[in-house]
């Protein structure tokens, strides 16, 4: 028998995985504690396969004993994190420099769940942090000028005195928009720079977003818009 998992959003959405179902395993503190908790249920016989959106949450789901599969399967949901989440359940996600796979492994699956505590709840996108933009390093230059001209502050994320380098060997600008006021129009034009990989902005991805606050645990549901 496995620990017990003593994380409140990681058993919530323990509850909604199936035997036979290929999982999409997001990135950062909420989605590896709920890639834990799934190890333990694995390791308990729950016969399920995983899709990592970061090179750290595969070696987790290694560690843990999650058996991986890639994009050919058909994944029934995906459980991440976000940085920030507003009433219509859209997100910024990236602080954690994971968004673009984190992003295509939500695109292939059937649904996307989001672990939150209650703080990252805002009125308005923006509120709380930046916005990542992941650009291509050989457009890097170009795309801070383009930023700025929207009025978007960009800073090159550092690590140890150095560019971070994501897992898709590219760089990200943190981008201090404050509160953004219409995010669709903010994506269309940040991701109309050429050199722009993606942005952290996820609009209408989340179909279910699992808010804890303390030890008590509610779901959002997305209506349909
Ligand atoms: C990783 O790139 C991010 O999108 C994370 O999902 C997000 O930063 C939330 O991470 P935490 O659960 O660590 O706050």
């Amino acid at each position: 028998m496995a620990a017990a998992i003593d994380d409140p959003l990681a058993t919530h959405a323990l509850g909604l995985v199936k035997a036979g179902d290929v999982v999409g395993l997001g990135s950062g503190r909420a989605a590896g504690a709920f890639v834990r908790a799934l190890g333990a249920r694995v390791r308990d016989g729950l016969r399920i396969r995983g899709v990592p959106t970061s090179e750290e949450t595969e070696r987790l789901a290694r560690e843990v004993g999650i058996d991986l599969v890639g994009l050919e399967a058909d994944i029934e949901l995906t459980v991440d994190g976000a940085d920030e989440v507003d009433g219509r359940l859209d997100l910024i996600k990236g602080h954690g420099g994971a968004l673009v796979r984190e992003r295509i492994v939500a695109a292939a699956s059937r649904r996307q769940i989001i672990l939150v505590t209650a703080d990252k709840l805002v009125e308005t996108l923006g509120a709380r942090g930046p916005l990542p933009v992941e650009v291509l390093p050989f457009a890097a230059p170009f795309c801070r000028r383009r930023l700025d001209d929207l009025g978007l502050k960009p800073t090159l994320r550092m690590l140890d005195e150095r560019p971070f380098v994501t897992d898709n060997f590219n760089v990200i600008f943190d981008c201090a928009t404050g509160p953004i006021v219409d995010p669709p129009r903010l994506e269309q034009a940040i991701r109309a720079i050429p050199g722009v990989i993606d942005t952290g902005l996820f609009l209408g991805t989340a179909a279910m977003v699992i808010v804890a606050d303390g030890r008590v645990v509610r779901e959002l549901v997305r209506r349909s818009r």
